[in-house]
């Protein structure tokens, strides 16, 4: 039906009768003569129907947004003077010749123009397939495929295997909520989607295959995030026989050939290496954004006697924590950015955001500062504050004050924020390995010791010794890709000796008794000769929305879900028919 793409169509193919076959973007009629952007997958070209042929011309005089056509044509180039330097086709139009009607269609409920921006996302949601064919998300989509296609190129070559994984499965410990599926067969029983295939992927290592991967569908039950999705595609990535080292500099060199085939850019080599310490410490995150050229300063120790009880108490307490921010020419914040500032960090639980105003330390010392806690600081904490934090006139210093947790989060997002607000770094990539993580973390309510990456995670050789005398100390073989501030792919070494990995459940509070039944298959796997593997997965679409710059995780995903977990375009999830209930066993319990 078609013998080239709309959008393909220049200066080389002047003179030649083509097909085309596409969608109505926009229809303009000129004084007697009608033009029609015609849109396909690689863009818009303008078709010019002449009235010298009636019968075409007063069937394009019905063309309306979004018909479906088929168009016989001859490419000629653009009267002078009017040619579309926006447009990629702009230099040429195409002469109808012959006009086929392949469909009409309804007024579109959503403008599929540069006007669609400001149409609701839920809108956008439930007209899915509207909203795919406008050239942005069509580009999006095309990314996301490129880069499927150039990971499974790598991966192909260098001899991993694409192998599936269940779906309907047994629980697969990622941290969230299973989403279950009711069995038939077995009333009363239930499969789990997995969350990651983190334990089939595990048994294919035991069972020789060496070098595993997968585009693999995980589901998670948990709160939606600009970056979250319950409905999520993760590569998915499992070696034997390599030490982190081995499988950390591999996927070093996929991500770098993956940006430099599709986006052109050539990232650092080799990405630089921070431990989780560092990262806490000096960027109050284990996902810092390196492009923000801001840092946490400590000054607990400059402050334990001060006649504040706000930054005395955590200077003090081991559990709390005491940071300098330095926000270079930050003293043009006007009042009103700083309360704004000192609401957002509420957000993340701080109680409030001193600072200290750097007019003319130079000039005049002590009385250059400006700060409405300054009377509180003798001149030993200033000097000190000053000294570490290398403040000049005009620079702002803020300040936290409060749990390390809290301090950490509060002081990290603003950290992250002032870099955007102030237009600090941004532009290049910063992508970095995080290392040395806890094994373990304390969970807040409970006090119980929880797995900071999932529990299969192998500790560090030498520290095995701390899972007896001291958990809390003991550091994981795992490790976490970060670029530009998102956790784009996270992965360690396993456990793969059976005690070992009975130690760890014991810590995480599941019996010997309880561990046999949820992992027996696992346990029992491990005593018939596994091999030292690891792995890691990177998310699909949090990449994919990195590399094209989209503002959310929907936004690089064909058929995405809301907000609440519920597609806007099917209706999904709905009631069921009683009789299905009823084969199942189940009943629902009247809602509150
Ligand atoms: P993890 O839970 O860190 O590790 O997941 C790996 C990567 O998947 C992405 N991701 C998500 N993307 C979108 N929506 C979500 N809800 C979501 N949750 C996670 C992140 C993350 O870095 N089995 C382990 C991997 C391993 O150890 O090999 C796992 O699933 O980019
Ligand atoms: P106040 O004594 O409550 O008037 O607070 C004096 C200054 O300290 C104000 O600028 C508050 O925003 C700030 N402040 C209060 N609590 C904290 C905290 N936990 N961390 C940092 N600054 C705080």
């Amino acid at each position: 039906m078609r013998s080239h793409y709309c959008g393909d169509l220049n200066r080389h193919h002047i003179g030649e009768e083509i097909n085309l076959c596409g969608w109505v973007h926009r229809r303009r009629d000129h004084g007697g003569v009608i033009f029609v952007d015609l849109r396909d997958r690689q863009g818009l070209v303008q078709v010019v129907f002449d009235p010298d042929r009636p019968e075409m011309f007063r069937l394009a005089e019905q063309l309306r947004s979004e018909y479906v056509l088929q168009v016989r044509g001859r490419v000629r180039p653009r009267p002078e003077g009017t040619e579309n330097r926006e447009l990629a086709t702009g230099e040429v139009e195409v002469l109808a010749l012959a006009l086929e009607v392949l469909n009409a269609a309804d007024t579109p409920p959503i403008q599929l123009d540069e006007y669609a921006q400001d149409v609701s996302e839920e809108l956008r949601l439930r007209y899915r397939y509207l909203d795919l064919r406008r050239p942005e998300m069509q580009g999006r989509l095309r990314t996301r495929a490129h880069v499927a296609g150039a990971l499974r190129r790598f991966l192909d070559g260098h001899g991993f295997l694409d192998l599936e994984t269940p779906i309907l499965t047994k629980s697969t410990p990622e941290g969230a909520r299973d989403y279950l599926v009711p069995s038939r067969t077995h009333p009363g029983r239930f499969f789990a989607l997995p969350q990651s295939p983190q334990l089939f992927k595990q048994l294919l290592m035991m069972s020789g295959l060496d070098r595993y991967y997968q585009i693999a569908r995980c589901f998670r039950d948990e709160d939606l995030r600009a970056d979250r999705q319950p409905e999520f595609t993760q590569l998915d990535i499992e070696v034997s026989f390599m030490t982190e080292e081995g499988v950390m500099g591999l996927m070093e060199t996929m991500i770098r050939e993956l940006f430099g085939t599709v986006l052109a850019t050539e990232l650092p080599a080799p990405f630089p290496r921070i431990t989780y310490a560092e990262a806490i410490r000096r960027y109050g995150s284990d996902r810092p954004d390196l492009r923000v050229p801001l840092e946490l300063v400590d000054v607990a120790d400059l402050m334990q006697g001060v006649d504040f009880k706000v930054f005395a108490g955590p200077a003090k307490d081991p559990a709390g924590r005491v940071v300098a921010l330095r926000l270079p020419r930050g003293g043009e914040l006007s009042r009103k950015e700083i309360d704004a500032y000192t609401e957002y960090v509420g957000i993340y639980g701080a109680k409030g955001l001193a600072y200290i105003k750097v007019n003319q330390w130079t000039a005049k010392g002590r009385a250059g500062l400006q700060s409405p806690i300054l009377k509180f600081l003798p001149d030993a904490a200033v000097e000190g504050i000053m000294a570490r934090t290398g403040a000049e006139d005009g620079d702002l210093i803020f300040f936290g004050a409060d749990t390390a947790k809290i301090v950490n989060e509060s002081l990290g997002a603003l950290r992250v924020k002032l870099g955007q607000d102030r237009g600090l770094g941004g532009g290049d990539w910063r992508p970095l390995w995080v290392v040395d993580f806890p094994l373990f973390e304390r969970d807040g309510p409970t006090g119980r010791w929880m797995a900071l990456h999932h529990p299969f995670t192998a500790p560090q050789e030498d520290q095995i010794g701390l899972l007896a005398s001291d958990p809390g100390a003991c550091q994981s073989r795992a490790y976490d890709l970060v670029i530009n501030g998102t956790e784009i792919g996270g992965g360690s070494i396993r456990i793969h000796r059976e005690a070992v990995q009975r130690q760890v459940f014991e810590l995480l509070g599941i019996s010997d008794e309880a561990a046999d039944e949820r992992f027996g298959f696992l346990l029992q796997a491990l005593r018939f000769g596994c091999p030292p593997h690891g792995g890691i997965a990177f998310g699909l679409d949090r990449l994919v929305m990195l590399m094209t710059g989209a503002g959310s995780i929907r936004d690089v995903i064909a058929f995405p879900k809301t907000q609440t977990a519920a597609c806007s375009l099917t209706s999904a999830p709905t009631p069921v028919d009683p009789a299905q209930l009823h084969e199942l066993a189940l009943r629902v319990r009247a809602q509150p």
